[in-house]
This record gives structure tokens, sequence and C-alpha cells, in this order.
């Protein structure tokens, strides 16, 4: 039993270091085939009232991301969709921390909300990751929360993703930073696909994003889901 438990986890471990390869990862995005993530505009999984899952991370409720996150989700209701909407802040989400189950015994993760949030990631068609640039990626609620779903990650399969962001620096490449967190993830996540992003440039305000065309964006794309 004991070798049997051994072998899991370095199956495991060997299994997610091949799928997060960072190097890898560089020379995929060069050479595209490879990449683990698909990319399509449109939907690769057309069917009515799709299910979307918005994770808000901003401990700024009604912040740019925040509102963002509503657009979409105004645009995706206006088509059909279930959609539902976690803001991170009103949930209790712990560090993972490395679960110290005897052999044979249940693995047994803090009880919290995270086992929650992650079985509806698994059931979700098209998940929205909303985070704001933190020191240049995604931000601690959302790495949190990401860290947490290694329980199950393995069953997040075939979803679709559309990613928010917004940051302070007039710049896309500082915005892509975050990007290149929520793809982190994503990529290690069997068979996924990209349909889109809204990054939000110049906004350092709370609420600075109304009335801008970012607005305008995360509705049409919430319409395209
Ligand atoms: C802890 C912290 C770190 C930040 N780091 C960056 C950064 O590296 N680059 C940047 O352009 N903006 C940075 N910002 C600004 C936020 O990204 C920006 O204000 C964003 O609009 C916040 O989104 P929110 O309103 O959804 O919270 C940072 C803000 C905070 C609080």
């Amino acid at each position: 039993m004991k070798k049997f438990l051994l072998f899991i986890a370095v199956a495991s471990t060997l299994m997610i270091l091949g799928a997060c390869n960072s190097s890898d990862n560089q020379q995929n995005n060069e050479l595209g085939e490879q990449y683990q993530i698909k990319f399509s505009a449109e939907t690769i999984n057309p069917k009515p009232n799709k299910r979307v899952l918005i994770i808000s991370a901003s401990p700024r409720k009604a912040g740019n991301t925040d509102l963002l996150a509503d657009e979409f989700m105004r645009g995706a209701k206006e088509v059909g969709a279930q959609v539902e909407k976690i803001f991170l802040g009103d949930y209790d989400i712990k560090f993972y921390t490395e679960p110290d189950a005897a052999p044979g015994e249940p693995i047994q993760w803090p009880q919290d909300d995270a086992q929650m949030i992650t079985n509806k990631m698994v059931d979700a068609d098209v998940i929205v990751l909303a985070s704001p640039v933190y020191f240049m990626n995604i931000n601690g609620q959302m790495k949190a929360l990401i860290d947490r779903t290694f329980s199950r990650f393995m069953e997040i399969k075939d979803k679709e993703f559309f990613y928010i962001t917004a940051c302070a620096d007039p710049l896309e490449s500082t915005a892509m930073r975050a990007i290149d967190g929520f793809r982190g993830f994503v990529m290690c996540l069997p068979n996924p696909t990209e349909r889109g992003m809204v990054m939000a440039i110049g906004m350092g305000r709370k609420g600075g994003v109304k009335g801008s065309q970012f607005m305008t964006q995360a509705y049409e794309l919430g319409k395209k889901i």
C-alpha cells in the first residue's frame, strides 16, 4: 500500500512538472502547436444555458476588475447563460498546505470554502478569471484559490476561459503579466480553450474603469460565451 501511495505521489508530481514546465511554455509560446492552451474567439461548445462561473479576486468590491466582471455577467445573461459570480473576498480560502494523511486514511483538506468553489469550477462550462495586477502578477487571493484546486484540478477539463485584469500602468505589457499568471494555471488543466480577455490599463483609481471602452469590451465578450 505504501509503495502504491508513493507511486501516485511521484506520478502526479511528474505530471504537474511536465505540464507546468516554464521553459517548455516559453518554447510553446513560440512554437504554437505544442502550447497547452487552445485559442478560439468562437465557442467550441455551442449549447444553450451554458454554466458560467466568474471568479472575482480583487478585495475591492465594485473595483475595476469587479465592475468588468459584472459587465461580462450582464452580457452573458443576455444570451441565456446561467451565470454565477463568486467574489472571493466573501469566502474563506486558506493557503494550500500539504495534507498529512496516514496511509489509507482519507486526506483532510482545510475546512473552508475552497472545495466548494473548486466543485463549481469542475461543473462550469465557462470560467472567467478576474484579478487586478499586483506586483506584476495576479493577486494573492486568486493564487490562493488556484493552489487549492489541487485536489481536483485534473477534473477542471474541457473548459473555456476568459480573463479580466486591470492595472495602473498604461501598458498592455503590465496587464499581460496577470494574463501570464492565469495561463500558468490554465495550461496545467486538461484541454482548456482560451476565448478572450479584457485588459483595463491605466486604471489606478477604484471605479476608474466606469464609462471606459473596457466596460464595453467586457459586456461584448460576455455576449460571446
Ligand atoms: C498590492 C498592489 C499591487 C499593485 N501592483 C501593481 C503593478 O505591479 N502594476 C500596476 O500597473 N498596478 C499595480 N497596482 C494597481 C492595481 O492593479 C490597479 O489599481 C487596479 O485597477 C486594481 O484593480 P481593482 O480595482 O479591481 O482592485 C497594484 C495595486 C495594489 C493594491
